[in-house]
């Protein structure tokens, strides 16, 4: 794969000035996602959930050697002692002590069971910032809300009920809350809310994983989606948040914590209101960028695919989009790339 010369990076460097998230490293940062996606995709459907995790993860930490940055990653694969790579303070990119200060959330792979059983919407995937402005977020469940774009601020809120946020959203739409589509994670901790949504009319699209992929869905008016509800992972949470920063929408999150040692972690990483609701803005703010690449098909991208050309080289397609929160610029990018 491609990877930017030093013209490149230094025309990027002098252009945008000043800005730790410059021009350049947006569309620099698809190439991370790419990488991890390819490497992902040779192990789709082959059961072996670490396997494809690894792949991807390897994939990612040699991508962002190419990048001018000073990187730290924020929220990534675990704590140190817990994973060989990309994890909590690692640093990342080719500039270290020179290029400008990254806070880096990521998830290489994005559905490893997803992937293992070639199912829909895995994504490699990951939101960058400049330093402090992504939540530093322990992996710990989170409940989340979201609703696209369009809708008055503050239209909802997790600490009313599904019934509440459903019916304050329907109003808002100007339609009747049985005619909203909530999507959910399909799982039994869900079960109460479900009955409770379809009790009042709602559709309910279960999916089985991926809701990164799942609360970006409702602001794409083609998937239906209308709100995105339940508990998920906190890092996925941010990495969502870090999307809606881009594109519009809202969100509220709040850290679900299971025991004292979930707590402690929490505490480890400054969070002291174990209770608090988190707007988009507390979980992603300043100029954050999100990108992500399909590794299998789904509701935001396509898979990584992959064909014989002409001289008979193997090449892979992806589909990857790049979003850009100080100019809400949306970039779908396709690529081919032929691997050796
Ligand atoms: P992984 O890629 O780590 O398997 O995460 C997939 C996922 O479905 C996330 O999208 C979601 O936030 C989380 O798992 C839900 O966790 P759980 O499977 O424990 O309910």
């Amino acid at each position: 794969m491609n990877t930017p010369s030093d013209t490149d990076v230094l025309a990027a460097k002098d252009s945008d000035q000043g800005n730790a998230v410059d021009r350049m490293l947006v569309l620099e940062m698809v190439r991370v996602t790419e990488a991890a996606a390819v490497a992902a995709a040779q192990l789709i459907g082959r059961g072996d959930e670490k396997a494809a995790d690894a792949a991807a993860v390897e994939a990612m930490r040699r991508a962002f050697d190419n990048l001018y940055m000073d990187g730290t990653v924020v929220i990534g694969e675990g704590e140190r002692d817990e994973a060989p790579m990309l994890y909590i303070g690692e640093k990342v990119g080719g500039a270290p002590g020179k290029g400008p200060k990254i806070d880096i959330a990521l998830d290489p792979l994005e559905g490893t069971t997803i992937t293992a059983k070639a199912g829909p919407n895995a994504l490699a995937v990951l939101a960058a910032a400049e330093e402090g402005c992504l939540l530093n977020a322990p992996d710990v469940y989170m409940d989340k809300l979201a609703v696209g774009p369009g809708l008055p601020d503050d239209i909802i809120d997790l600490a009313k009920t599904p019934t509440e946020n459903v019916t304050a959203v329907a109003k808002a739409k100007g339609v009747k809350p049985s005619e909203l589509i909530i999507c959910v994670l399909d799982r039994p901790r869900h079960a109460a809310m479900i009955a409770e949504l379809r009790g009042i009319g709602c559709g309910v699209v279960l999916i089985g994983d991926g809701d990164v992929a799942g609360v970006i869905a409702v602001t794409d008016p083609d998937t239906n989606i209308d709100m995105y509800m339940g508990q998920g992972g906190a890092p996925e949470g941010v990495l969502a948040a870090a999307a809606l920063r881009c594109v519009g929408g809202q969100f509220n999150g709040r850290l679900v914590f299971r025991n004292d040692d979930e707590k402690a972690r929490a505490k480890k990483w400054g969070i002291t209101d174990l209770n608090r609701i988190y707007k988009l803005e507390e979980l992603a703010s300043g100029d954050c960028i999100f990108a992500a690449t399909g590794v299998t098909s789904g509701s935001l991208l396509e898979g990584v695919k992959r064909r014989r050309g002409a001289s008979g080289a193997t090449i892979m397609t992806t589909d990857s989009v790049v979003m850009r929160a100080s100019s809400g610029t949306v970039r779908w990018i396709k690529g081919e790339h032929r691997i050796a």
